[in-house]
């Protein structure tokens, strides 16, 4: 088994997908995003997933996904944002090297726009999201090793902050 050496957790708009992939390109290493794992498993989009099958398959898929990074991607791994509600996948998530992104909805709006196709934020984006991430903030810190704020700072300074902060 070789673990990751960072895991990126943090909800939709935090910038892993970005910090992920500078991170990787400072290290060295690859990059890995389980919402692509699971996709390319699936064979369809998310959304589709949640239509189809409903939210508890996704996060049982979600897990596998997970369960499968961490035991054969050592490098940077990025998870989707309700990844740390599931008890396995949090389980799955000790002693690793997990940093929580955080951010301000302000900033995540700024990011991504919350537009992109996310089911649990297709109705009122912006109520869902503070919802979320009131329910989750707990969750995020239970499993991170270290927090980094992204509001206000360049993915740049982002990937130096979560470098300093391991
Ligand atoms: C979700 C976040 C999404 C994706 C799915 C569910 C969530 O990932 O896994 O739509 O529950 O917050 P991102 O955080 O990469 O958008």
């Amino acid at each position: 088994m070789t673990p990751p050496v960072v895991v990126l957790v943090g909800p939709p708009g935090s910038g892993k997908s970005t910090t992920g992939a500078l991170l990787a390109q400072r290290l060295g290493t690859g990059y890995r995003d389980t919402d692509a794992d699971i996709e390319r498993r699936a064979g369809k989009p998310i959304p589709e997933i949640f239509v189809d099958e409903g939210e508890p398959h996704f996060r049982e898929l979600e897990r596998q996904a997970v369960r499968d990074a961490v035991a054969e991607h050592p490098g940077v791994l990025a998870l989707g944002g309700g990844a740390i509600m599931d008890d396995g996948t949090r389980a799955l998530l000790k002693g690793l090297p997990v940093v929580f992104l955080d951010v301000e909805l302000a900033d995540a709006v700024h990011r991504v726009g919350l537009d992109a196709p996310r089911p649990l934020l297709a109705v009122n984006p912006r109520q869902r999201w503070r919802e979320l991430m009131a329910a989750r903030r707990p969750l995020y810190t239970e499993v991170a090793r270290a927090t980094v704020t992204t509001g206000g700072r360049t993915p740049a300074e982002v990937a130096d902050a979560v470098l300093d902060a391991l």
